[in-house]
């Protein structure tokens, strides 16, 4: 049993943290190349084949902004995480885009991803899997394989971001895990990622890097760096 820290999780929700309605450019960027690569205001081309309509999982959907994504792309897109609270705002968000995803999103135990083996054609997950104990994040690791076919698109924030967090200031890159202490998602693990990590992460999966980057912001007067891997990972 894992400590899931799921009343931390609830209790940012109720302060609207992670209250962000729109996708990440990066996922976009991510369907086009590599699921479906839209051409005009309705048509797109096929890059994943599939003989019925693409099925997919945002796994730690938080307020759905990635799964509400699928949808515009005409992919069956379910979501799932361990905050309600989450939940309940991600069906109010897609109602207002005129989705009706009530049966598409729901609160699950943290570890056990209740759908059946290679459900999925693809699962995506932004900013989860770093924002879980290291040992947690294996285990589920192991779950998403089950249940996809074929990519995995995940981002792990880099130990390059260390340095923006206020216990390790002075330690600069640094590839372990901390409680956040931050007010922004307190008392939640950040488990911080470099390469040699995430061959660790992948190692005991059928998973392989199909194209990984890393994009990192810069603050202007140099106070932080935000740094971010962005990983496709195929079966
Ligand atoms: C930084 S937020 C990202 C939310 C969403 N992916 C997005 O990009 O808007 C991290 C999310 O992971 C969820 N989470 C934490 N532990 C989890 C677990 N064991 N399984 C699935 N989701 C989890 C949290 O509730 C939260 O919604």
């Amino acid at each position: 049993m894992f400590d899931i820290k799921k009343e931390k999780w609830e209790e940012s929700y109720k302060r609207n943290e992670n209250f962000i309605y729109f996708p990440k450019e990066e996922s976009v960027k991510f369907l086009n190349r590599f699921i479906k690569k839209k051409i005009s205001l309705m048509e797109y081309v096929d890059l994943l084949e599939s003989k019925q309509k693409l099925k997919a999982l945002d796994f730690g959907c938080g307020i759905g902004r990635m799964t509400v994504l699928l949808h515009e792309f005409d992919i069956e897109g379910y979501g799932i995480d361990i905050s309600q609270t989450a939940i309940n705002e991600a069906k109010k968000f897609a109602r207002h885009f005129n989705f009706d995803l009530k049966n598409n999103f729901q609160a699950y135990n943290g570890e056990n991803i209740p759908f059946e083996d290679n459900y999925f054609d693809f699962t995506i997950s932004e900013a989860v899997l770093d924002s879980l104990p290291f040992e947690l994040a294996k285990k589920l690791i192991k779950e998403i394989e089950r249940v996809t076919k074929r990519y995995f698109f995940l981002s792990l924030i880099s130990s390059e971001s260390a340095a923006s967090f206020s216990t390790l200031k002075e330690s600069g890159k640094f590839n372990g895990e901390i409680e956040v202490d931050e007010a922004h998602e307190q008392g939640t693990i950040q488990s911080f990622f470099d390469k040699e990590k995430i061959a660790e992460f992948i190692k005991d999966t059928q998973f392989k890097i199909k194209w990984c980057e890393l994009h990192t912001t810069q603050e202007c007067n140099d106070t932080y760096a935000h740094s971010r891997y962005y990983i496709v990972l195929e079966k």
